[in-house]
């Protein structure tokens, strides 16, 4: 696509001059673009999908012609939807130039349709809906299935078969949970693929539309310093962290059937840790990209239980407020052993990697939130400087940490002279903090994801064999703990979590960062 052969910066410098725009003229005007958002009443579409949409077509991503159609069960009008895109649209853009009038403009091509979810009669309706905008013109078509899982067959049903453009293409977005095991993902597979094709399908996982995780690619292969030290000659352990200090306020009812583990490791994670430890691609294409992602997954051992170790939040009360336990949500059973936190082992055996943890780790309720990618080197062999470290050593290796959220940055500890005429060595950080170096607002993950679904671009979507072999390291894990019934550590809400984590990191020799 025109967006990739080119710098961003490069493809707006052009735009802003007014002269030959990558994407033909001839193909913006003739065809058009319409994007159904299956689900449209729901939290994902209110917070994330509609608010990316407006932002690309603020900044111009969009074709000319184009039309947002909202499909769900609840009775709207195309105002009443409008009304309620709006309020999600104002509070995150609107310090913008011109943001109200844009915005005017956006909602004018957003429109509503009320139907049942397996219903082919309604999506028929839809397709008319669409035909009339689409005005005989070469029509592209983009369905988002923002919805729960029980229901995205029957929507790919009745939208290929009743919805689907007739001479452009029609392109699939599907959100996770993708299954909750090998076997049920394989269902899934099977059933989206009688009506779509592995091409046609677009499988979500917005951390790899995050800009620190787009980054690694950046960093490690086109920068001399870094792809040398990148295995287990320079390299003592990688730790992939996420943490929110929230629970699953209004979610318990989906999360309790599906737990940490498959909510943000065996994708989130995993994914980073894929990118994080593929070869060199032969390119940067999609299916050289996803090749290299596969190798890794399917060199990585699959999870054993006295790899992990699993915690659920109880309930705490600190100056005076009460936090609740995870089983205090109603929509929770009491008894429930659904882990909100686990840390876990990942070994990958091949020659880059052999021996190396990749420690990753993932909890709701603890005391901050922030998601990370920590590489810990190892020590400098025969370090002239030892006798300024003490007997601790560990203090003195050095560390990488990409910071994903909050705040991006990517820091390198180093060790350092105090400056003086002593000799006092100190850790400093060789800091590039985004918001200090890059004066630009960093998009959401779903704005670059969009886009690439809209221009075909698959690289930040997960293949079919990918979500296997993701599965395929997880699944006789997850069975373990459930046939087993292990009960999680409890750990208070607000905590660093279970001290279990601690101990795991210890037996594999490693410290958190
Ligand atoms: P919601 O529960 O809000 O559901 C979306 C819409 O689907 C609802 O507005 C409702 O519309 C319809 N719906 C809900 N339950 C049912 C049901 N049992 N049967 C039929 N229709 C139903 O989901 P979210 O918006 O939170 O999430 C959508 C998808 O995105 C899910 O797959 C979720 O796992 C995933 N996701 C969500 C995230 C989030 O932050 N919310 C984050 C990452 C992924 P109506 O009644 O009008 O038809
Ligand atoms: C979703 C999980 O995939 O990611 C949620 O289902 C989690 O449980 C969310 O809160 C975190 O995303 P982000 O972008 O807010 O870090």
């Amino acid at each position: 696509s025109a967006r990739n052969h080119l710098p961003k910066d490069h493809v707006e410098l052009q735009r802003k001059e007014g002269s030959s725009i990558p994407v033909s003229e001839a193909e913006k005007l003739e065809s058009t673009l319409s994007i159904t958002v299956v689900g449209a009443s729901g939290d994902l579409a209110k917070k994330k999908i509609f608010p990316a949409l407006f932002a690309l077509f603020y900044e111009d991503w969009l074709p000319e012609n184009f039309t947002v159609f909202g499909y769900a069960r609840s009775k709207l009008t195309d105002e009443e939807l409008r009304n309620m895109i709006s309020q999600t649209l104002t509070c995150r853009i609107d310090k913008r130039e011109n943001c109200e009038d844009k915005m005017d403009q956006f909602l004018k091509r957003c429109f509503y349709q009320a139907g049942q979810y397996n219903s082919e009669e309604h999506f028929l309706e839809l397709d008319k809906k669409l035909k009339e905008k689409e005005a005989g013109k070469l029509s592209n078509r983009l369905f988002y299935l923002s919805i729960p899982p029980n229901i995205f067959v029957d929507v790919v049903r009745c939208a290929s078969l009743r919805a689907s453009s007739v001479n452009g293409w029609t392109r699939v977005i599907v959100e996770k949970p993708f299954g909750r095991d090998s076997e049920s993902s394989g269902e899934l597979t099977r059933s989206l693929k009688q009506y779509l094709a592995e091409d046609q399908i677009f499988r979500i996982d917005h951390y790899l539309g995050k800009e620190l995780v787009e980054n690694l690619s950046v960093l490690r292969f086109s920068n001399l310093v870094f792809e040398p030290l990148w295995s287990r000659n320079y390299i003592r352990n990688v730790q992939l962290i996420f943490s929110e200090d929230f629970g699953t306020e209004g979610r318990g009812g989906y999360f309790d059937n599906y737990g940490i583990i498959r909510d943000i490791m065996q994708n989130h994670l995993l994914q980073i840790l894929a990118l994080f430890a593929m070869e060199t691609p032969v390119s940067l294409d999609a299916e050289d990209i996803r090749n290299e992602k596969v190798k890794v997954l399917r060199s990585t051992k699959p999870l054993q239980l006295e790899d992990v170790i699993v915690g659920q939040y109880k309930g705490h009360s600190k100056g005076g407020k009460s936090y609740p336990a995870y089983t205090d949500d109603p929509t929770v059973p009491k008894d429930s052993l659904t882990p909100t936190f686990a840390a876990a082992a990942l070994f990958i055996n091949n020659a880059r990697w052999d021996g190396v943890p990749f420690l990753m780790k993932a909890g709701k309720a603890l005391h901050t939130k922030r998601a990370e990618i920590r590489v810990q080197f190892r020590h400098v062999p025969g370090n002239l400087y030892k006798r300024n470290f003490g007997t601790d050593l560990d203090k003195a290796t050095n560390e990488l940490v990409l910071r994903v959220q909050p705040d991006e940055a990517i820091y390198l500890k180093i060790n350092n002279k105090v400056p003086g005429l002593g000799m006092r060595l100190d850790r400093s950080d060789l800091n590039l903090l985004y918001r200090a170096r890059y004066t630009r607002e960093i998009p959401d993950a779903y704005e670059r994801l969009l886009l690439d679904a809209i221009e075909g671009e698959r690289r930040l979507f997960i293949r079919s064999d990918e979500l296997d072999a993701a599965w395929a390291l997880f699944t006789p894990l997850l069975k373990e703990l459930e046939e087993k019934k292990i009960i999680p550590e409890l750990y208070p809400y607000g905590s660093r979590g279970p001290v279990g984590a601690y101990y795991l990191a210890a037996k594999h020799n490693v410290r958190w960062g």
